[in-house]
């Protein structure tokens, strides 16, 4: 039986360190102690909170309910073909950790992926994404467990629906199933993705031929670093805001009157605009109100240096929004998920 301890302060178990009571708090290795403490819940007909790493969710005051803590561990190689190994991942595991596990044992395709914070379980909820690649590419199938009936259910990469910053965790099938692992399909020969212009420009003085994953790993971290506080120092849970998407006629308009606008293609007549420009232009960074702030060098990320409450850094990202939808028009989604 899993110890349900009462009264926890999950202020170390939230990257933006946050200080905020849980009714009870778990932590689970097994999927029988999951089982177990969602039978808790539903018997006590508690709220639930699933927690990996802590580093997309906002707590925006106590949590009354039960909050289970992932920590499931456990690497496996379950199948493999000349080209491709299939590895499957427990939930609990750290992100980064896999994605050095995975070079150390010359496994490629997470490289891109490197030092994003939070653990194996949460990556494919929101589809994690950086320099160019997305956990989709990688994912084989996941395993997760109904939280009403208690069994484990096999999806394939297809039917998890994944979209950008989004699958069907976060749509039909939201806080109905947790994921207890993750089988990734990974190369055996490097097949590098250098699409992004700065990773490819950190990476300039070598052959593109010569490079290796490994180096690329090094890069996406040399430019994590100079970009993206660490959250073990200034509280944050990365890109605060979606970047968003818009139609052609709306970003002519734009365009029109802001020339240096920074935008991606999308679907079919729709682009994708660099929230972190729009913040930036509107004067955000840098500046803090209420205890909490924008970061200096890039303004997606709003941090927690004084470990204020949640609704201070709700609070500014609410005056963010406004004021970006007055200056351009559009309006920003919020990426963390807010608790209770
Ligand atoms: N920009 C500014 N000012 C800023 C920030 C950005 O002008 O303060 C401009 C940049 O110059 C660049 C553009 O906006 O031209 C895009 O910036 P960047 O390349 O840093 O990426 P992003 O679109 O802001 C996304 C992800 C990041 C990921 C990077 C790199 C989202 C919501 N965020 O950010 O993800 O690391 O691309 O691929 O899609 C995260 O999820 O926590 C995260 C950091």
């Amino acid at each position: 039986m899993p110890l349900f301890l009462p009264h926890f302060n999950l202020q170390k178990f939230n990257t933006l360190a946050v200080p905020s009571l849980a009714q009870y708090f778990v932590s689970v290795k097994t999927d029988d102690e999951l089982r177990e403490a969602l039978a808790f819940a539903r018997t006590e007909n508690l709220p639930l909170l699933l927690l990996g790493g802590g580093s997309n969710i906002v707590l925006r005051a106590d949590f009354p309910g039960l909050v289970v803590q992932i920590k499931s561990q456990g690497r496996e190689v379950v199948d493999e073909n000349e080209e491709f190994v299939w590895l499957k991942v427990a939930a609990g595991e750290n992100w980064h950790q896999l994605v050095v596990f995975s070079l150390d044992n010359a496994l490629y395709g997470l490289e891109n992926l490197s030092l994003i914070p939070g653990s194996v379980g949460a990556a494919p909820i929101q589809n994690i994404g950086a320099y160019g690649v997305e956990i989709k590419e990688l994912v084989a199938e996941l395993s997760a467990l109904n939280i009403r009936s208690g069994l484990s259910v096999t999806f394939t990469n297809e039917s998890c629906q994944f979209g950008y910053r989004d699958s069907i965790f976060k749509q039909s099938l939201k806080d109905q199933y947790v994921i207890t692992s993750v089988t990734f399909r990974l190369r055996k020969q490097p097949h590098l993705n250098l699409t992004y212009p700065a990773l490819r420009a950190a990476l300039a003085n070598t052959l593109e031929e010569d490079i290796t994953p490994q180096q690329v790993s090094a890069a996406v971290i040399d430019i994590r670093q100079t970009k993206l506080p660490d959250p073990a120092v200034i509280p944050n849970v990365g890109s605060f805001f979606k970047n968003p998407v818009i139609n052609q006629q709306q970003f002519d308009a734009l365009k029109a009157e802001n020339p240096t606008i920074v935008s991606y293609p999308a679907a079919a007549n729709q682009v994708k605009l660099a929230a972190g420009w729009l913040i930036d232009q509107a004067g955000w960074k840098g500046r803090e109100v209420g205890g909490a702030a924008v970061h200096e060098q890039q303004a997606l990320v709003l941090t927690n240096p004084r470990k204020s409450s949640g609704q201070a850094v709700l609070a500014l990202a609410d005056l963010i929004k406004q004021s970006v939808f007055e200056q351009f028009g559009v309006m920003l989604e919020m990426e963390p998920r807010i608790y209770p």
